[in-house]
């Protein structure tokens, strides 16, 4: 007879600690929402579907402008909107303050656009006025779209957009704005239109508390002028043949039927906690962690607290401790998975998710795993931390 490996109950057989910043647990409504047959996509059903869904987005954004969805990752979202707007040979300012912000400048280059980096220190958002002082000098207004990264998932710090814009309206520049919400949408204050960003690109699997496979580009009337004359080559990312098939309720080609049936839902119970709410609930979590690191002695990544970011914290290893033998050692002793350090923070720090489908119970134990797993790897620290976290969520130990 095979026995169990000698492996603690905690480490097999209950539920998995999924604390990297995205995908997030889907709640059981959404999982029961998107249990559903299959249906003619082309048909009255579908159609009264879609057009509730695209009728109800906008107000998620924060916008009136319509809301466009591809069945891709995030990443198909930076596609669809680089595509749409610019021509070969066009000049694009990135604003790089982490991984995810050089990995869509690298995505622009890749389409032979003229890019343009203004890298700010990784430990905060991107810096404003450095942007403005750019567009000052860009006499001959040859930059045709700054593109930056709302919440820089991979550094725990966000961008404050508002900045950006009136670092744009400054100086009068044209340019358009293009800006990732992919972690923010759902779990952050984000104003697509009291920014008048000019497309805000987002995916499903974070704070829409989806599956990923689906994202979005919300685009500015500025956008759509700009695409008429864009010349970056296009098919399936086409904005103008999905939002004429969604005039009409349907798709260019066969939808993500089931992802959207579970769109559908999560707009229902963001509405139903109000947006406010959910913003506050993520505040909240975030303010909980950062004590708790900060009694543990560790280092948070952000260096300003102003660009705390409200879903996910990256957290600094002693140095001589690896952050990659840490997360191994606590995914395989105390079954949770922590988010890895990308680039910059490779191997020296951690990310600790506290987005989309949670609550006090779920981070409290999150952070009780990682004190145990610190406890175990003899990491450096101050034991207690998760004590300072619980008396901040009002319990009582
Ligand atoms: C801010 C940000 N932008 C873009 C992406 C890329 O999205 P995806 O992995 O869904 O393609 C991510 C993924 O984590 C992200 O956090």
């Amino acid at each position: 007879m095979q026995t169990r490996p000698s492996q603690p109950i905690e480490s097999s057989d209950l539920e998995h600690f999924l604390q990297v910043p995205g995908p997030t647990f889907v709640p059981e409504r959404i999982l029961a929402a998107m249990h559903r047959q299959m249906l003619d996509h082309r048909g009255p059903e579908f159609q009264t579907l879609t057009r509730e869904v695209l009728d109800g987005l906008p107000e998620i954004f924060r916008s009136t402008d319509p809301v466009i969805l591809f069945p891709s990752s995030g990443t198909g979202g930076w596609e669809a909107a680089l595509v749409n707007t610019l021509s070969p040979g066009d000049a694009v300012l990135f604003l790089v303050a982490g991984h995810f912000s050089m990995l869509w400048s690298r995505m622009a280059a890749e389409f032979g656009l003229d890019v343009r980096v203004l890298e700010s220190n990784w430990h905060r958002g991107a810096d404003a006025a450095e942007l403005e002082v750019y567009l000052r000098s860009d006499a001959d207004r040859k930059i045709k779209a700054v593109c930056v990264v709302h919440n820089e998932t991979s550094t725990g710090a966000m961008t404050q957009i508002g900045d950006i814009r009136a670092a744009i309206d400054a100086t009068g520049h044209p340019a358009l704005l293009l800006v990732d919400a992919v972690s923010s949408i759902g779990a952050m204050d984000y104003r697509h239109q009291e920014w008048n960003v000019d497309v805000t690109i987002s995916g499903s699997q974070k704070g829409l508390m989806l599956p990923p496979g689906l994202s979005f580009n919300v685009v500015s009337e500025k956008a759509l002028e700009a695409a008429k004359s864009a010349k970056l080559p296009k098919s399936y990312w086409a904005w103008r043949s999905m939002l004429a098939h969604n005039a009409d309720g349907y798709f260019p080609f066969t939808p993500p039927i089931s992802l959207i049936y579970g769109l559908a839902e999560s707009m229902i119970m963001l509405n139903e906690w109000g947006l406010e709410n959910v913003f506050a609930r993520h505040k909240r979590h975030a303010e909980a962690v950062r004590r708790c690191i900060a009694y543990w002695d560790l280092g948070i990544w952000c260096k300003v607290p102003r660009d705390y970011s409200p879903v996910v914290t990256a957290v600094v290893m002693p140095s001589g401790h690896d952050a990659d033998a840490f997360r191994k050692l606590a995914r395989e002793r105390f079954n949770i998975s922590l988010g890895m350090g990308q680039q910059k923070l490779a191997g020296k720090a951690f990310r600790f998710g506290h987005l989309g489908y949670t609550n006090d119970n779920l981070i409290l134990a999150g952070l009780e795993a990682v004190e145990s797993a610190l406890e175990h790897a003899r990491i450096p620290h101050r034991p207690g931390g998760v004590d300072v976290a619980y008396l901040f969520l009002n319990r009582r130990r």
